[in-house]
């Protein structure tokens, strides 16, 4: 019993003793706090002199020194840190992870402290405003294995000794604005399974160096202006790959055979490029792919079957298909809740339409189809929708029977036969497009412009021309 309480009793005293942060650690986290010139949501109230900064929100500490070993801040929300990262921050030698996230207004250039941090690993500076360009020498942080930039106001050339940072395991420096070409060296990065270079001004073509990454499951590359074709080497990324993010290029050519190879594909968007020819038939063995994204391109008939069980976001929206129907795996997806096939050439009655769930909608784009009869009965189903897209059809029925899912906010009901009068229903919406249809009667009082209700057989009252008496 005694041995007990003296067990308990040195255990208590060296923890009181040992668990106290080391002061250099406290020295340079307050450092920190005292360069961030505003805290509005007080995330840093915590990190008071002469207490112990292991327990500061945000800081954790190791054993066995008890010293700082990461630096973890992410705002709310609407709430941000203003300020730099200082030098001093070097005081901490066992910092192995640094994570600001989401704290948006961090500014300065890139913190050269990381090189003065022997035990650095992790580095998450995320959608902060650092600027500039990175350093030259930025291949020195050989120790990382995961460097995220993303979200910064970086520019200029990503710097080719990026080659060098060969443990990386996570690049990601997307939504900057950086320059010029894919630096060739990331090709030594063979550790890498996930490379985000999306959101800058990257031009030039794909590099065709992905023989290289035996373990890279995401590739975005998305919102820049690279030119050319998908490259062979993508191939050699399969079966791991699970998210290829390509839209908003310029790119060209078919999309190659091999993307029915990549088995684990979850998400592949190849959106407003130029890509032409038909989608391959092996796209049939993309059974879990969850979001397919190939809008806006010059891709033809015949769109392939497929096999699917599970869609959950699809937009084929401005090519050339003439689909005809809505297919099958979409009607049937038990979990969709975005579909947009505008200008996909389909020939129905949108009554006769019968997905098997709709539960999860938020989306249905049908615009600059072939399609008659009346969407009540869907948004009649569709509790949560909050977009309905269907102008350019040859929708016909009357507005006033017409229920609004509470969620909406957007309806675009423009060039059809739409008759009856505007219901009050419509004041709800961020924004409505009945223009040239069949309407008639007094306006209800809205915010929406007059180019909402031009063009119909004869409503009036504001923003259009006053009703007659
Ligand atoms: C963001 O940081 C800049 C530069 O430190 C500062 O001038 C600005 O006032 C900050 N913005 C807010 C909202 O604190
Ligand atoms: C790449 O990963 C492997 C397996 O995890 C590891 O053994 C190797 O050291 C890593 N390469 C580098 C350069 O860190
Ligand atoms: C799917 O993959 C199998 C095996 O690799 C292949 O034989 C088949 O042709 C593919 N199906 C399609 C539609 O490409
Ligand atoms: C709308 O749905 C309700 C029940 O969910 C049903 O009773 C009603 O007939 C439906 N109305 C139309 C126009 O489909
Ligand atoms: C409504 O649609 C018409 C025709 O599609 C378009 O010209 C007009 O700009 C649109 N107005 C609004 C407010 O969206």
């Amino acid at each position: 019993m005694a041995t007990f309480s003296t067990i308990l009793l040195l255990f208590s005293l060296f923890t009181l003793t040992c668990a106290k942060c080391h002061p250099d650690d406290e020295q340079a986290l307050l450092s920190f706090k005292s360069v961030i010139t505003a805290d509005p949501s007080a995330m840093l109230s915590s990190w008071k002199a002469a207490t112990d900064c292991c327990t500061w929100a945000g800081i954790s500490c190791q054993a066995p020194d008890n010293r700082v070993n990461s630096i973890s801040l992410s705002a709310q929300p609407n709430s941000y840190l203003s300020g730099t990262i200082p030098s001093s921050l070097s005081k901490l030698r066992f910092l192995d992870g640094i994570y600001l996230q989401n704290t948006r207004n961090i500014s300065g250039p890139f913190p050269s402290v990381l090189f003065h941090l022997p035990n650095l690993q992790y580095v998450y500076i995320e959608n902060n405003k650092l600027s500039g360009r990175l350093p030259e020498n930025i291949g020195d942080l050989s120790r990382l294995y995961a460097l995220s930039l993303e979200g910064n106001g970086f520019s200029g050339k990503i710097p080719s000794s990026i080659s060098k940072l060969t443990g990386l395991t996570q690049l990601k420096l997307g939504a900057n604005q950086f320059t010029g070409t894919i630096p060739d060296g990331i090709r030594q990065l063979k550790n890498l399974t996930f490379l985000a270079l999306d959101r800058n001004k990257l031009t030039g073509s794909i590099p065709d160096f992905f023989t290289s990454f035996a373990n890279l499951r995401i590739l975005t590359l998305s919102y820049n202006r690279f030119s050319g074709n998908i490259p062979a080497s993508i191939s050699d990324l399969a079966p791991l790959l699970a998210y290829l993010e390509l839209g908003h290029n310029s790119l060209t050519g078919r999309i190659p055979d091999f993307v029915g190879k990549f088995r684990a594909l979850d998400t592949l968007d190849l959106s407003w490029n130029r890509f032409s020819g038909t989608v391959p038939t092996t796209f049939g063995n993309l059974t879990k792919i969850f979001n397919l994204d190939l809008s806006h391109n010059q891709l033809m008939d015949p769109f392939p079957v497929m096999n699917v069980k599970g869609i959950e976001s699809l937009d084929l929206s401005y090519n050339r298909f003439h689909l005809k129907q809505i297919p099958k795996w979409v009607s049937s997806s038990p979990i969709i809740y975005s579909l947009k096939l505008a200008k996909c050439g389909i020939q129905m009655k949108l009554d006769d339409w019968n997905p098997s769930e709709t539960y999860f909608y938020d989306y249905i784009d049908l615009s600059e189809n072939e399609i008659t009869g009346s969407p009540v009965k869907l948004l009649n189903r569709t509790d949560y929708l909050v977009g309905f897209w269907g102008s350019g059809n040859r929708l016909k029925f009357n507005l006033e029977s017409l229920k609004f899912p509470a969620t909406m906010k957007t309806l675009d009901l423009s060039r059809n036969l739409v008759y009856g009068k505007v219901p009050k229903a419509v004041t709800g919406l961020n924004s409505f497009n009945v223009s040239h249809n069949q309407l008639c009667g007094a306006l209800p009082a809205t915010m929406f412009p007059a180019s909402s209700f031009a063009g119909n057989s004869c409503l009036c009252g504001s923003p259009l021309a006053p009703c007659k008496a």
